[in-house]
């Protein structure tokens, strides 16, 4: 018998982003509010003979170096078990952009192989995977709104989720996470409290959350990348918004909207610009298995 998940991999984007100084590791030691986004990409993961990895798109990489395969293969490694899978995804978060793509991919191979072989997504070792994947991934497993510390990888609260309407809108240009956070460190910025936002989303006040987003690699980035100031500033400015930001370590920006044809206006002004632009929402959820099959 065939068994056949599909696991829906939502965006996110960081609300608050607080980058402070090198750890011992190399990584940057941060405070950020996450927050999972309605734009997803979709994991069909069903049982198989060997495992085998598809996508539609080209992602530009080696397939054994997606980070998919990387996930099933140290998921097998780490419960002694055959990755026997046939993975397919569709993806629609796009690259290079701060909105954790492949973490969430990531994550939702973790959800989907531990569902197939009887595990907890609750079991530590779950956890440890994600954290070996990558800094954003264990964030995925948790989902809706979190304010995460460490290298973004430890949860230090769960935060209330909002539902509002959001434009995200990307540059042509991508920004490499590794070459973003060496700009910043030529001319760090110091990182502020998450107590603002944090409050904000306690109280479900979707206005208070707009005017307190932060960034502090935003000008750093955005000297890469110039289009990316220039999309806040003028999504800035548009009635109906309630606050934009860059989206982690860019290149895509956000603004929070008053209602959806805000968020749909503000798509439509910046695709004609030639700019990837999509409305779309906060969300409660993160990653989820939302079909379950026996063929
Ligand atoms: O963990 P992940 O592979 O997503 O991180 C990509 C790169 O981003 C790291 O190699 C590092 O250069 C940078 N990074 C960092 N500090 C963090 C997270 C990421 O310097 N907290």
């Amino acid at each position: 018998m065939t068994r056949r998940l599909v696991v829906e991999a939502p965006a996110k984007i960081n609300l608050h982003l607080a980058v402070g100084p090198i750890r011992s590791d190399g990584y940057h030691a941060l405070e950020s509010v996450f927050h999972a986004i309605d734009l997803c990409d979709t994991l069909v993961v069903e049982t198989a003979g060997a495992f085998s990895f598809r996508c539609g798109s080209d992602l530009g990489i080696a397939e054994e170096d997606n980070i998919v395969t990387r996930t099933a293969h140290v998921m097998a490694e780490t419960f002694d078990r055959e990755p026997n899978v046939r993975i397919e995804l569709v993806k629609r978060i796009p690259h290079g952009a701060g909105l954790g793509g492949g973490s969430s991919d990531a994550a939702a191979t973790i959800l989907a192989l531990a569902c197939l072989w009887g595990v907890s997504a609750d079991d530590a070792r779950c956890r440890e995977v994600a954290t070996a994947i990558g800094a954003d991934v264990p964030f995925f497993l948790v989902g809706g709104a979190a304010l995460m510390g460490g290298r973004g990888d430890e949860l230090l609260e769960s935060l209330p989720a909002l539902s509002s309407p959001l434009v995200v809108v990307k540059p042509g240009v991508s920004v490499s996470t590794p070459a973003a956070y060496r700009r910043f460190d030529e001319a760090p910025v110091s990182p502020e409290s998450s107590a603002a936002i944090c409050t904000a989303l306690r109280s479900g006040d979707s206005a208070a959350v707009g005017a307190s987003l932060f960034n502090n690699m935003e000008s750093a980035v955005s000297e890469l990348v110039p289009e990316i100031a220039a999309v806040v500033s003028r999504l800035s400015v548009l009635p109906g918004i309630l606050g934009a930001r860059m989206s982690g370590s860019g290149s895509a920006v956000f603004a929070i909207c008053e209602n959806e044809s805000v968020a749909r206006e503000a798509a439509s002004r910046e695709s004609a610009r030639g700019n990837w632009a999509v409305a779309t929402s906060l969300r409660a959820s993160g990653i989820q298995i939302v079909e379950g099959v026996n063929l």
